[in-house]
């Protein structure tokens, strides 16, 4: 239970109202695409044959995007648009070599949401196909899923795959086999033991030995600054990651890694007004942002705060969400996206809109509106 003060309550559905009357139109707009970003303010469109890449990881966010948004207002707008995009991501079941752990991302939110809000089994078929292939790249020489087939990253895992998990509790819910969970719950727990350091911050990538379980062999450069440094998105699906995978099984200590890690993001982003940066540990300068990280997080405070009752994760992530809303929010009708100043990487892709960054924000407003689904 959360209880926001009035002025909260306020804030939260004048951000709302300007949510609603922007998604109206952009779901109506974007029907037919999946967007990964804008150009010129239009979204792009990833399921286009010649221009698109339907493999990329993202690609289930705008139906989630559109699912959160139905559940919510029942327009049928967006029920439509969530359903196109499901379809066209069918083209990615083609290929099992462009197949990796992203499958939670791809589906659970396309797929598994459209079961979960209307029980349509067509989808259910490809949630549960996707859940079979996630499992399938679990290694148990060495204990860990391999997250992707490019080579030499054999070993590799990363912290962003703690999202993929869900999608491995729902299957053993719906399969009644717990064998999904358990390989989902390895992976956590690898997580906690590999992933994060003493101080909470996280470590993005990690190499596995390949033949000898639980053994660490190195620590690969990822998303951030260095493999040392604290990529600010990777925290934030620390944070978002644990309190998830407490909320499916119940253990403890994903509660208390949770805590951990949130402990640290806030202590960080409170240097820089609630603005995240690219990187906790990069240098002073060049100052790189990225909304998304601020966004997920914001989600994962929330829950936080659920379960815990207390009330500074609520009053943290709306901290967050304020300033999300005042410095990297876009309510016009010129430009498709709703949040500006995403970054893909320390050293790639800065400052651009990405189609995650909406989904987390409106999923976090729609959490402090009241919203009890939870789509992962
Ligand atoms: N690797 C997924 C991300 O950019 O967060």
């Amino acid at each position: 239970m959360l209880n926001l003060s009035c002025e909260d309550k306020r804030f939260v559905e004048e951000v709302w109202q300007k949510i609603k009357a922007k998604l109206e139109v952009t779901t109506v707009k974007s029907r037919d695409k999946i967007p990964y970003t804008t150009h010129d303010g239009v979204h792009d469109n990833q399921a286009d044959l010649e221009k698109g890449f339907i493999y990329l990881w993202t690609n289930g966010f705008w139906a989630g995007l559109n699912w959160l948004m139905y559940n919510e207002t029942k327009n049928e707008n967006f029920m439509l648009t969530a359903k196109s995009s499901e379809k066209h991501l069918d083209r990615i079941f083609q290929n099992v070599f462009r197949m990796d752990h992203d499958v939670g991302f791809l589906w659970h939110l396309s797929a598994g949401a459209s079961y979960r809000l209307t029980g349509d089994e067509t989808s259910l078929q490809r949630e549960l196909l996707a859940s079979m292939i996630l499992s399938s790249r679990y290694n148990p020489d060495g204990n860990f899923i391999r997250v992707w087939d490019k080579k030499g990253a054999d070993g590799w895992t990363i912290i962003d795959c703690l999202m993929n998990l869900n999608l491995l509790y729902f299957a053993s819910e719906k399969w009644g086999d717990n064998r999904f969970k358990s390989i989902a719950m390895r992976y956590a727990d690898m997580a906690m033991r590999d992933h994060i350091r003493e101080d909470g911050s996280v470590i993005h990538v990690v190499e596995h030995a390949l033949d000898k379980p639980d053994t660490v062999v190195g620590y690969p450069q990822g998303q951030g600054y260095s493999p040392d440094s604290a990529w600010s998105r990777g925290q934030a699906w620390a944070v978002y990651g644990f309190i998830l995978s407490y909320i499916h099984t119940g253990k403890e200590e994903y509660l208390q890694t949770a805590l951990k890690t949130a402990g640290y993001f806030i202590s960080e982003v409170k240097k820089t007004n609630y603005l995240p940066v690219v990187d906790f540990k990069a240098p002073k300068e060049p100052v790189y942002y990225d909304s998304t990280a601020g966004a997920i997080a914001a989600c994962g405070l929330i829950e936080i705060a659920k379960i815990t009752g207390k009330s500074k994760y609520l009053e943290e992530a709306l901290n967050l969400l304020k300033a999300i809303d005042k410095n990297f929010a876009s309510y016009s009708l010129d430009e498709d996206a709703l949040l500006l100043m995403g970054s893909e990487s320390y050293r790639k892709g800065i400052h651009v809109p990405i189609i995650y960054g909406d989904f987390f924000f409106v999923e976090a407003i729609l959490k402090l509106k009241g919203s009890k689904f939870l789509i992962w």
